[in-house]
C-alpha cells in the first residue's frame, strides 16, 4: 500500500520504517528543515535501537522516501498516519494545534479519498474534531477523508522491536472500509511476514499479536487510560520506597514479592526518580484536564502527578544530607536521558535535577552515551565526557540518574579511586548495596537500607 506519514520523530520514524520494513511504500514528510537536512545526509535526528538498520534496508529497496514537500506526501499516501508532537500548553491540556496544521495540508493537497489515522497521542474525541476540520478545510478540492485511531504504544529504545512485535494493535474506526485498509496495513505484521531486523536471523516466535477494533473515541481514550496506569503503578512504587526508606525494609524485596502475584505483575514497579519523557508526564496532565472538562475528578492521577514531582526534591535532600554543602562540590551526574537506550532528554528527571544543583553553585560533569549532544543544548556551561571513568575523576559525589547497563557494568574499584570522596547516591537502584559497601563506597539508594 501507498503510505504517508507526517511527523518524523521516534513514532513517525518508526512507523515509516518498520511499515517499509513490512513491505509498503511509505514516504515520510516533517516540517523540520534540520530534520530533513540530517536525513539527507545519511543521519538519523534521534537515537532508536536498530532504526538506523531498518532505514537503510528500506531506502536501499525503494520502499522508503524522506521529502521536505509536504503536499508530495499527501497525495502519495492511500492511507495517511500523523505522528506529529502533541505537547501539554500550560494548564496540561494537550495542545493540537499541529495536528490542526496537518488537517489543513491534508484537506488542501489530497485529491483523491483518503484514510486520515491518528498515531500520535491525543485526547478522546479528537478524532471527531479532524473529521470536521478536514471537512471544512478541504470543502471543494476534491479530496474525501476517512479518519480513524491508532495508537502507538512504543516504548522508547525498544520503538522497532515494539512496532514489529506488538502486544496489541489498536484501531479505533466508523466504517469497515477503514477497518479493512488498517488489516491491510498490519497484515505482514500480523502474520510475521517481514525480515526482522531485531532478532536476525532467527526471529523467536511470540505470540501474534491482537488487533482489537473499537470505536475512535474507545480507541483515544485506551492510549491516555494505559499510560496513566502505568505512572500510578511508578508513583505507588516511589511512595512505597519512601516508606521503607522510614521503616528499614527493602523496596525491592517488597516490589519483587507483590510482581509475583499476576494480578499486579512486575512491571513498573521500580522505585526511583519518578517519570519522564515526552509521554507519561504531558498524557497524565491530559487525561487530568479531559477528565476535568467532562466534569470528572480524576484524583488519583492528580496524586501520582504530586507524588511525581517531589521525587527530584526528595532526592536533593539526600544529596545535601550526604554532601552538607551542596556550593563548589564537584558533582558526577550518570546518565542524562530520561531512561536507557535513548538519546531522548525530554523531562528527564536528571536534566532537572541537574538544574536545581547548579542553581546551588555545584560544579557539574555529565556523562551519558546517547544523550550528551541533546543535553550540551541546555547546559553548556558542564563538563561532558562519554567516559563514565573521566566523568567521575575528582567528584565528591556521584549520582547514578539513568539506569544504563553501561553504568552497571562499570569496574566500581577503578571509580572509587578516581574519585575525590567515595559518595554514590543511585536514584535507580542499578546497584548492589552490599557490593557497593565491600568496595568501601559511602551508598544511598531509594528505599533500600543505605551502607
Ligand atoms: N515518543 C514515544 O515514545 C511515543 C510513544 C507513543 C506515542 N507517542 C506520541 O506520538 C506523537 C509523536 O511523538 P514523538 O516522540 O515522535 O515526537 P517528536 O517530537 O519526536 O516528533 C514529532 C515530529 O513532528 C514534526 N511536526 C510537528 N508539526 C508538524 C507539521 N505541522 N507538519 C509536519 N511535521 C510536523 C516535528 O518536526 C517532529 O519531527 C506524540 O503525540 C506522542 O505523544 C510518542
Amino acid at each position: 500500500m501507498q503510505i504517508s506519514v507526517i511527523g518524523y520523530g521516534y513514532v513517525g520514524l518508526v512507523t515509516g520504517g518498520c511499515l517499509a520494513e513490512a513491505g509498503h511504500q511509505v514516504l515520510c514528510t516533517d516540517n523540520d528543515p534540520a530534520r530533513i537536512a540530517t536525513l539527507e545526509a545519511g543521519g538519523l535526528p534521534v537515537y532508536e535501537p536498530h532504526l538506523d538498520a531498518v532505514l537503510a534496508a528500506t531506502r536501499h529497496r525503494g520502499h522508503l522516501r524522506f521529502t521536505g514537500d509536504s503536499g508530495e506526501a499527501v497525495r502519495a499516501g492511500q492511507a495517511i498516519f500523523i505522528c506529529v508532537g502533541t505537547p501539554s500548553k500550560q494548564d496540561g491540556e494537550a495542545d493540537l494545534s499541529a495536528i490542526d496544521n496537518v488537517a489543513r495540508v491534508i484537506a488542501t493537497e489530497a485529491r483523491m479519498p483518503k484514510l486520515v489515522i491518528e498515531k500520535s497521542t491525543v485526547p478522546a474525541q479528537t478524532g471527531q474534531q479532524l473529521k470536521r476540520a478536514l471537512q471544512v478545510y478541504g470543502r471543494n478540492k476534491g479530496g474525501s477523508f476517512r479518519v480513524a485511531s491508532n495508537p502507538e504504544f512504543l516504548r522508547e529504545g525498544r520503538g522497532v522491536e515494539d512496532f514489529l512485535h506488538p502486544h496489541r494493535i489498536i484501531v479505533g474506526v466508523e466504517e469497515e472500509s477503514s477497518e479493512r485498509q488498517l488489516r491491510d496495513i498490519y497484515h505482514p505484521i500480523l502474520e510475521r511476514q517481514f525480515q526482522c531486523p531485531v532478532h536476525q536471523p532467527d526471529c523467536p516466535p511470540s505470540e501474534r499479536p491482537e488487533l482489537l477494533v473499537t470505536t475512535m473515541n474507545s480507541a483515544e481514550l485506551i492510549k491516555h487510560a494505559s499510560n496513566s496506569f502505568l505512572a500510578l503503578k511508578i508513583s505507588y512504587a516511589n511512595v512505597l520506597a519512601d516508606l521503607c526508606d522510614r521503616l528499614g525494609a527493602n523496596v525491592e524485596e517488597v516490589t519483587r514479592a507483590m510482581g509475583l502475584d499476576p494480578r499486579i505483575g512486575p512491571q513498573f514497579l521500580r522505585a526511583g526518580l519518578g517519570f519522564g519523557g515526552s509521554c507519561l508526564p504531558k498524557d497524565v496532565q491530559a487525561f487530568i484536564r479531559l477528565a476535568e472538562s467532562a466534569g470528572v475528578d480524576f484524583g488519583i492521577l492528580k496524586e501520582a502527578e504530586r507524588v511525581n514531582k517531589r521525587r527530584i526534591d526528595q532526592f536533593l535532600e539526600k544529596i545535601r544530607r550526604s554532601l552538607w554543602v551542596i556550593r563548589d562540590k564537584q558533582v558526577a551526574v550518570l546518565g542524562l536521558a530520561f531512561k536507557p537506550n535513548t538519546d531522548d532528554i525530554r523531562f528527564a528527571p536528571a536534566i532537572e535535577l541537574i538544574g536545581r544543583l547548579l542553581a546551588q553553585g555545584a560544579r557539574v560533569r555529565a556523562c551519558d552515551p546517547q544523550a550528551i549532544d541533546k543535553t550540551k543544548a541546555i547546559y553548556p556551561q558542564l563538563f561532558y565526557s562519554p567516559d563514565p571513568y573521566e566523568t567521575a575523576r575528582d567528584a565528591d559525589a556521584l549520582l547514578i540518574t539513568t539506569e544504563w547497563q553501561e553504568f552497571r557494568d562499570l569496574d566500581w574499584q577503578r571509580m572509587r579511586a578516581l574519585m575525590t570522596r567515595p559518595l554514590v547516591l543511585d536514584a535507580r537502584n542499578l546497584l548492589d548495596p552490599a557490593a557497593m559497601q565491600t568496595l568501601g563506597f559511602e551508598y544511598h539508594s531509594l528505599g533500600r537500607p543505605d551502607t
